[in-house]
Formats: structure tokens, sequence, C-alpha cells
């Protein structure tokens, strides 16, 4: 079998690092990729939404199926390019119909379908510059805190929480003015809830579907989930409080109608759902829905999926979820982020990384998220550089693990965050 898997980050490197595991991959290409996947496959430099390069990659290499990892090649319509095209049309991609991606595409189209299908989220209106006043007369009747969300995608930036109504009006009607370009256009103003954040991921064949660990990520570049917001600063596994009453509120009220309302609507959906939901007193609540898998949620999940993760691939492209078992490990596991000082604002690439196998003595995986291969040495080359995960019998054993690996890792300006999995 020979797989194509599209992205670059520590994400990808996990899939990857797990789809390599089945011995029946004969080839597995990523692309862009980085330093981590060149190590478990071949990395081909295609960018993940160059869909004409991907079509003749794939011809030319007799590709047998396409993981999608970030959500640019689903809203941008992949998994409808192949299956407009003669040629493609066999080939299965992991990932939602365009259609079935705008649940993050689109704020407004993913709240409008919660509406409809009854699914616990925030109360919401949706504003543009038609209905303004309208917007400003919502806010009003909310108490602060107040959430803007831009309509389209902003690479996790479109999202203010603003703490006086006065602020929301002047940032609702900025980001009506281009604040965020035509991803504004359109703003979702919610009511702001309150409680603990955990990421659901959920793979279906569009009937059936597979609940996988359980995570939560830690987004801000401070301790204290405090300064500005990052793609990600670490994640562990399990969470304690998606306790099995909790998880079944969330199979019953949210990933069931979910997966119903899209096939009533006609919507193709056959990858993964990634829910972001926070518990509200004891409810969960959707706070966005992601049509890929999280990152660095992915980094601690793929270590406890005990199952093979290609035969589950193809349970969904064969829409045969429910003839495959999902295995998981009952150990913890931990996710720290390595990054470069400055980011999420400037910051330099180039600096060597050391310590590789050090780091690995105390039985850590190491998914490269931005490096690269320079001169024979591999280097940083993005905000967020490497991932340090695993596995312990608890939680806290999982991060002792990981941040002594991180100790041993080295390159200029290292940064990482010390109070991963503080709040649980
Ligand atoms: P999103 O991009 O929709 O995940 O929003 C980014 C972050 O903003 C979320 O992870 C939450 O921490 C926060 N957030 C979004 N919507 C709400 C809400 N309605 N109430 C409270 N916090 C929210
Ligand atoms: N960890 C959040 C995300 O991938 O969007």
């Amino acid at each position: 079998m020979r797989i194509l898997l599209l992205g670059s980050g520590g994400r990808e490197h996990a899939l990857a690092w797990k789809i390599a595991q089945n011995p029946r991959v004969e080839k597995l290409y990523i692309a862009p990729g980085n330093a981590g996947t060149g190590s478990v496959g071949v990395n081909v430099p295609i960018r993940a939404t160059d869909f004409e390069a991907i079509k003749t990659f794939v011809l030319e290499h007799e590709v047998n199926m396409v993981v999608v990892g970030p959500e640019d090649p689903l809203v941008n319509g992949i998994y409808d390019f192949f299956l407009g095209d003669r040629f493609l049309q066999d080939i299965p991609v992991i990932g939602p119909s365009k259609e079935g991606a705008l649940l993050e595409g689109s704020k407004e189209f993913a709240k409008e379908f919660m509406k409809r299908h009854e699914i616990p989220t925030a109360r919401y209106m949706s504003v543009n510059k038609d209905n303004l006043e309208e917007g400003y007369a919502f806010l009003e009747g909310l108490e602060a805190p107040y959430v803007l969300k831009a309509d389209g995608l902003c690479a996790g930036k479109g999202v203010l929480i603003l703490h006086s109504l006065e602020e929301a009006k002047s940032q609702l009607s900025e980001m009506l003015c281009g604040k965020f370009g035509d991803a504004s256009q359109t703003v979702v103003i919610e009511e702001f809830l309150c409680g603990i954040e955990c990421s659901v991921f959920v793979m279906t064949d569009g009937s059936h579907f597979k609940v996988l660990p359980v995570a939560k990520d830690y987004k801000r570049i401070g301790e204290g989930d405090t300064g500005l917001n990052t793609g990600g600063m670490g994640s562990v596994t399990p969470v304690p409080f998606a306790d099995e009453a909790f998880m079944e509120k969330v199979e019953n009220c949210i990933i069931c109608p979910t997966i119903d309302g899209m096939r009533e609507e006609g919507i193709v959906y056959k990858g993964f759902i990634f829910l972001g939901l926070i518990n509200v007193a004891g409810d969960p609540m959707v706070i966005e829905y992601n049509v890929r898998m999280g990152d660095p949620e992915t980094e601690s999940v793929m270590l406890r999926i005990k199952s093979d993760l290609v035969d589950l691939l193809e349970g969904v492209a064969k829409e045969e979820l429910d003839s495959y078992v999902l295995e998981v490990d009952p150990r913890a596991a931990a996710c720290v982020m390595l990054v470069s000082g400055g980011y999420p604002e400037e910051y330099e690439k180039g600096f060597p990384i050391t310590g590789f196998n050090l780091a690995e003595t105390t039985g850590s995986i190491l998914f490269h998220a931005g490096t690269t291969v320079k001169e024979g040495c591999i280097v940083t080359a993005g905000g967020r550089v490497l991932a340090v995960c695993s596995y312990g019998d608890t939680r806290e054993e999982a991060l002792r693990k990981s941040y002594e690996a991180a100790d041993r890792i080295d390159f200029e300006k290292k940064y990482y965050r010390r109070d991963i999995g503080f709040d649980l």
C-alpha cells in the first residue's frame, strides 16, 4: 500500500509514525513534511494545497490513499477534487467533502448546523455589515466577557474575547471592516461559556464512528494559561473529567446528532471530527468544530492508540468502520512542545538541535514540528520546534518523563511551558 500524508507539523509526524507501523505500507510519502517525517517516510516538496501537483504525484507513484493533516486542503475541497477527477476518483481521501469542511471553514455554518440539530452550544448571532445595529443590540443583551469570532479560517487567530461592551462593539465594527480580511466579513457573536475545555476526536465513515482518546491542549504561551495564543504548547490524555457519564452525553447529544445531521443533509463526511468542547457544570457544549486532528493533541493521542491506524483508515474509506476495533492503551500520555524563544511573536530560526539520543533514553518519543535538515544537521525551522511525548502510568509520570527529555534537548533560545496539565 502506498499512502500520501499531507502536512508538515508535529501532528503529521505523529500520524506518519503511526501509519508507518503497518507492515502493509510499502511507501509513505509526506507532502511537504519536515525533518522528522523524513525519518519514517519520504518527504515530497509539494504544498498541501497544490492539488494539481498532488494529482501528478499520486498518479505517478500509484498512491492508494491520501490522508489529510491540516484543514486548508479540506476547506479548499481536496475531497471533491479527487471525486471529480476520473483518474483520481477511486483513490480515497481521508477527510470530509468541501461542504462537510464548512464545519471548520465557516463558524456561521457550524452554528446554524448545531441549531438545526439541537447540538448544545453557546447562544449566538451572526452579523455582517447589513445588520450591525442588531449585532450591537445582541451584545447589549449579553454579559461580559464578549466572544467575537471571524466566520472564516484565520489560522487560529480569529476569536476575540473582550471584557467591556465598548471594546466589543468597536472590535465588531473593525472585524466587519476587514480586520481579518475576508474571513471577518461575517462575525459570530457568542455568549461566553464558563468551564474547562477538552478535545474529543472522532473517526467516522459517515455512519459509524470511533471515539479516540480524549485530550486537553494548552494554547497560551505563558504558564498558568497567560499571554498570547500559540499553535499549542502541550497536551495530555486522558482527561479526568471526561469520564463515562460525560462521554455518554458527548456521544448522545453531540457526536450522534453531528454524524446523523451530516448524513441527513446529504453532506459526505469520512474522516476526523475534532470537537472542541467545554464542560459547563457537567454538561458538554461545543465551542468549535474542526475537520481534522488537533495539534498538539495528535502527538499524545497517537501514543494511546493500540490498534493499527491504517486498518481504521481503510474502515473509514470503505464505510466499514464498524468492523474494526479501536483498542486504547490504558496508560497516560503527555506532550511538551519546545518552541523558539520569542514565539508566537518574532523569533530566529536555523539553530542546530542537539540531544536527540539523550532525550530518547527516557523512553520519550520526539515528534518534529518546525525542523529541517541543513548541511546534514537538524536545525530549527519554525516557532514550534519539537513535541516531546511520553507514556506514564499516570499523567504526572508521563509529564515528568517529557520534562526530563525536554531538558536534554538543546537549541539556542529554547522555551517550553513547565506547567502542562496544571489545571487537571
Ligand atoms: P475557537 O477558535 O472557536 O476554538 O476559539 C478559541 C478559544 O476561545 C477557545 O479555545 C476557547 O478557549 C475560547 N472560546 C471560544 N468560544 C467561547 C465561548 N463561547 N465561551 C468561552 N470561551 C470561548
Ligand atoms: N489544538 C487545537 C487545534 O489543533 O486547533
